[in-house]
């Protein structure tokens, strides 16, 4: 059974993942990992897609790592590869040209958290509770969490967040810096797809170029990222949808993005 659903509405440019092992709170085992990467190279070879919304199935958005399956590594090298196997997914996710928003709609802890960071926006609704719980457990977080926390809300509150274990509500996220918005629950998914539909109506070379530049250049210094932005203003500034948007904004009308 499949555990990772894809919906792909390509008249509209965006498509819906869902988590779906309610029974666990969509927690996640190996088969759930492997069932995302394989959605997301499914959405990224229909050309047409552009926006993704990352949601869970019943009360969680993601509890976590499956801890049986932690309970039952047999070695150290089997528990890097477990966090290899779900930070190469993760990043596939960050690196991806999707722009990806997050409809945390319940528990984001440990793993579900880290997922919600590795992904472009989060939209929190305002029962969400999210966390990094592993500390809990005797062990760390490790699919990525140690790391985009400290970049997304700075290296003292995610210290505070990854040591004490903590579950923080929604509102406190939106604090931090950790929720981009929070939302009442019933509208949770309808706001994420307003707002998906918003971003694939934009001219798609620049949404891509857009992630690009800020994920690139946010691990290099400044000097780096400025060359980087530079590139990918030059590649976007030489496309027809460029020429659409400007000479649409100079003669005071709306743009008709094609795509070229
Ligand atoms: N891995 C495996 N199973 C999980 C899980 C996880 N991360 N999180 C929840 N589940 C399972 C529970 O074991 C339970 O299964 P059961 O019905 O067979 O007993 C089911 O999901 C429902 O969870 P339950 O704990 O009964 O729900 P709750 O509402 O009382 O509590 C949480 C919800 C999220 C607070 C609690 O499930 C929890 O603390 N989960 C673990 C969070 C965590 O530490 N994540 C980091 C993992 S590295």
């Amino acid at each position: 059974m499949s555990m990772v659903e894809v919906a792909i509405q390509s008249d509209r440019g965006v498509a819906r993942l869902t988590i779906t092992r309610p029974e666990a709170l969509n927690a996640l085992n190996r088969q759930v990992l492997d069932e995302l990467a394989e959605a997301l190279g499914t959405l990224e070879d229909d050309a047409d897609t552009r926006v993704v919304v990352v949601t869970g199935a019943g009360r969680a958005f993601v509890a976590g790592a499956d801890i049986a399956e932690i309970a039952g590594l047999p070695s150290r090298a089997a528990a890097e590869a477990f966090s290899r196997q779900g930070q190469g997914v993760f990043d596939r996710l960050a690196a991806s040209r999707l722009v990806s928003i997050m409809a945390i709609n319940g528990y984001a802890l440990g793993g579900g958290l880290e997922l919600a960071l590795a992904g472009d926006l989060r939209l929190l609704a305002e029962s969400a509770r999210v966390g990094l719980p592993e500390i809990g457990l005797g062990i760390i977080p490790g699919f990525g969490g140690t790391q985009r926390l400290a970049r997304l809300i700075g290296e003292g509150r995610a210290l505070e967040l990854v040591l004490t274990g903590r579950q923080i509500p929604a509102a406190e996220a939106w604090r931090l810096g950790l929720a981009n918005q929070v939302i009442p629950d019933g509208d949770l998914l309808a706001s994420a797809d307003r707002l998906a539909e918003e971003l694939a109506a934009k001219a798609p070379a620049a949404l891509v170029a857009a992630k690009r530049a800020v994920r690139g250049g946010i691990d290099h210094e400044l000097a780096t990222g400025l060359a980087g932005e530079a590139a990918w203003f030059g590649r976007v500034a030489a496309t027809a949808d460029a020429r659409e948007g400007t000479e649409a904004f100079l003669n005071k009308r709306a743009p008709h993005f094609t795509g070229r």
